[in-house]
């Protein structure tokens, strides 16, 4: 198969490349490829492919709220620019969204079939993005993902793998909850997913879910550190941008496909072992 990555040097841009290796990879990286420009389609179109992988986004949270619209023209424009250029070239489409469009109030896990009503730019933008690619492309999977993180980029098991080496104490927020994913996990899911003709949505996070506070607790614990973890408030948190308390994605269509992620404890477990025997990533070393 000949496959489009868009975001091919993102966390998981780069683990895509790894799980779809035995595929002819064609790579869209910025600013060559840039989904605030018109050329989009030129892209998607000498690229060929039987389906593209959209993982490029403006992914920043907070600075979404900062700058909404640059947000919303990434993430919905260009989404619309991708999802027009896969129609006309006849290929499947995979465009990565968030459980950031969800306004966290349920309580339960979210699925597929649950109304997003996302609280932040972040994921109004997202959400745009999935009407887009769902309206200018019939043949569009939406995947929506979670707490992401890989060896390389900036992330939250990065960033606390660094402070913890670097802080007396760490403070992290305990009222959010959520469902961390490995990005190796992730990529190797969509390499099964592109083998099946599956259309709409589907959830696809980790298994399993805790808080961020929890999070770090067993980061730092597998790292066999001793810094303590505090918990507080995300209103103590002091971010930008408001965020979801509870986004846990039920991953009902992929499971009944027989499609599962790891628990995202094994999966960190695993991390930690991968990340013990590389060299540091930049990110670590930031
Ligand atoms: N990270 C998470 O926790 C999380 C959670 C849920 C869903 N997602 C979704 O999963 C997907 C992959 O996320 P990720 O963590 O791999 O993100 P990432 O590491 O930030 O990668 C995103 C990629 O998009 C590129 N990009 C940014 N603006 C662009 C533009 N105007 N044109 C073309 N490319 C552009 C970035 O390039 P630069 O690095 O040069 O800016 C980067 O390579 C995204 O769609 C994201 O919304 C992420």
């Amino acid at each position: 198969m000949r496959i489009l990555i868009t975001g091919a040097d993102g966390q998981l841009g780069r683990e895509l490349q790894r799980a779809l290796a035995g595929h002819t990879l064609v790579l869209a990286v910025w600013p060559e490829f840039d989904l605030l420009k018109s050329d989009v389609e030129k892209h998607v179109l000498a690229a060929r492919p039987d389906a593209v992988l959209h993982a490029a986004a403006y992914t920043d949270v907070d600075g979404a709220e900062g700058e909404p619209d640059k947000a919303m023209a990434v993430n919905a424009e260009g989404t619309g620019r991708v999802a027009r250029a896969t129609a006309k070239v006849g290929a499947r489409l995979v465009y990565l969204s968030t459980d950031y469009v969800f306004d966290g109030k349920k309580g339960s896990p979210y699925f597929e079939t649950d109304q997003p009503n996302p609280i932040n730019a972040y994921g109004r933008s997202k959400l745009e993005g999935e009407k887009r690619a769902l309206a200018h492309c019939p043949n569009t999977l939406v995947v929506r993902t979670s707490w992401l993180y890989g060896a390389q980029g900036k992330n939250f098991v990065n960033t606390i793998l660094r402070l913890a080496g670097e802080r007396p104490a760490l403070r992290v927020v305990a009222d959010q909850r959520g469902c961390p994913t490995h990005a190796g996990d992730l990529a190797e899911a969509l390499s099964r997913v592109l083998g099946l003709n599956l259309r709409g949505v589907a959830h696809a996070a980790g298994t399993g879910d805790c808080t961020w506070h929890e999070l770090a607790c067993a980061i730092v614990s597998l790292m066999g550190a001793s810094v303590p973890v505090y918990p507080i408030t995300t209103a103590e948190g002091g971010r930008q941008a408001p965020r979801p308390l509870y986004t846990v994605l039920g991953n009902r269509v992929l499971a009944e496909l027989g499609i599962t992620l790891p628990h995202w404890k094994e999966a960190l477990t695993r991390f930690m072992r991968e990340v013990r025997t590389v060299a540091p990533t930049e990110a670590q070393r930031r």
